[in-house]
């Protein structure tokens, strides 16, 4: 026997203000359609004044608990992605614990930009496989508007604010070989791939941090070199993804990607010589919610029914540092 990890439900929250490009346009000099044909991004949501992460991460929790039928007091694990937490600390992550009334287990933030989601995922992964939780709550939560310029129009009309949450349960399986063709035929999430590299931090950073500046500071971004480097490293861990489970994108049923600019999701599927109906976006509606628009766009395609059971979904993301990865799953 060999202990598996499944996603057993999903959530989201997101802010009831929606701001779109032409609002935008009356704040700094840029258009809808310069926005729109650079990053596919129409609109965007806006947390309200005194609307902390924590408060979207705890309603994201709340619809995953219930989607997944599992009462909160069964949860023994929470990983939380942000970039935008509540304070410095206590990590928002035990917040969210102390808004479900939890006392037990353990409850932690991990920062990895953009990737946060991924890397939670992972981390959860591990510790439900390893055997040291059976029931955790990973999230990825957002108010990345709170350190956004708002004079600099190449940064300020890309993101959004919201969370997104899964309930992952461990198991116990027999432990599954590879099928007749080579492929992992196990159930739930099958592998994570991590990488980063601070070689690239002053490509995608914040200029502030309670260490250096004392302030909270504000993105700052070299778009144009984002842009290559995240194309060539999230193709490269999604076929290293597809590798380490002898499998090839052909097999791949939904791609949900990190929905940073509608450009990098066509190069990096077009790569991969997949077709665009398999991947899951809501970039236009939402912008980049960072950590939070991974489980955002997951939620939305099991909601809506295109994420069925059996089928293999591929998540991917990349973000400041650099850092990036990729999760294949079993439905
Ligand atoms: N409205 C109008 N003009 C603008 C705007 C705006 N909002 N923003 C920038 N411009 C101008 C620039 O000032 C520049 O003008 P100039 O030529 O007179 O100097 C011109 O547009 C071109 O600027 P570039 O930055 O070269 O434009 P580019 O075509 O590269 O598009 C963009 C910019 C959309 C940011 C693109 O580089 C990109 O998407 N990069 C990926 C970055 C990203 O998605 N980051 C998110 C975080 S990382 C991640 O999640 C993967």
């Amino acid at each position: 026997m060999t202990m598996t990890s499944q996603i057993v439900g999903c959530g989201a929250y997101l802010p009831e203000r929606v701001v779109d490009n032409d609002e935008l346009s009356k704040r700094v000099d840029t258009t809808n359609e310069w926005i729109f044909s650079r990053t596919g991004i129409r609109e965007r949501r806006i947390a309200a004044d005194g609307e902390l992460t924590s408060d979207l991460a705890f309603e994201a929790s709340k619809k995953a608990l219930e989607s997944a039928g599992i009462g909160a007091d069964e949860v023994d694990l929470i990983v939380l992605g942000t970039t935008t937490p509540d304070k410095t600390f206590p990590a928002t992550a035990t917040a969210v614990q102390r808004m479900l009334g939890l006392k037990n287990g353990a409850a932690f933030d991990v920062q990895a930009v953009c990737s946060g989601f991924i890397y939670s995922l992972a981390v959860a992964d591990n510790f439900v496989k390893a055997g040291q939780a059976r029931t955790a709550l990973v999230i990825g939560a957002e108010t990345f508007s709170r350190i956004l310029d708002w004079e600099d129009r190449a940064t300020c009309v890309l993101f959004g604010d919201g969370a997104g949450a899964v309930v992952l349960r461990g198991s116990e399986a027999e432990a599954a070989g590879p099928d007749g063709h080579g492929r992992n035929s196990a159930r739930g999430i099958l592998s994570t791939h991590l990488h980063s590299d601070g070689r690239y931090s002053d490509l995608l950073y914040v200029d502030g941090g309670p260490s250096s500046t004392r302030t909270v500071g504000h993105v700052r971004m070299r778009g144009r070199e984002v842009f290559r480097h995240a194309v060539s490293n999230l193709s490269a861990v999604i076929e290293e993804a597809l590798d380490a489970n002898g499998m090839q994108s052909s097999d791949i049923d939904w791609v949900v990607p990190h929905q940073a600019n509608k450009r990098i999701l066509d190069a990096t599927v077009r790569k991969l010589g997949l077709p665009p109906e398999r991947v899951v976006t809501t970039l236009e509606r939402h912008a980049n919610t960072s950590a939070a628009s991974v489980p955002l766009a997951l939620d939305e395609a099991v909601r809506d029914g295109r994420v069925q059971p059996g089928n293999l979904v591929l998540l991917e993301a990349m973000g400041g540092g650099f850092t990036w990865g990729a999760c294949l799953i079993r439905w």
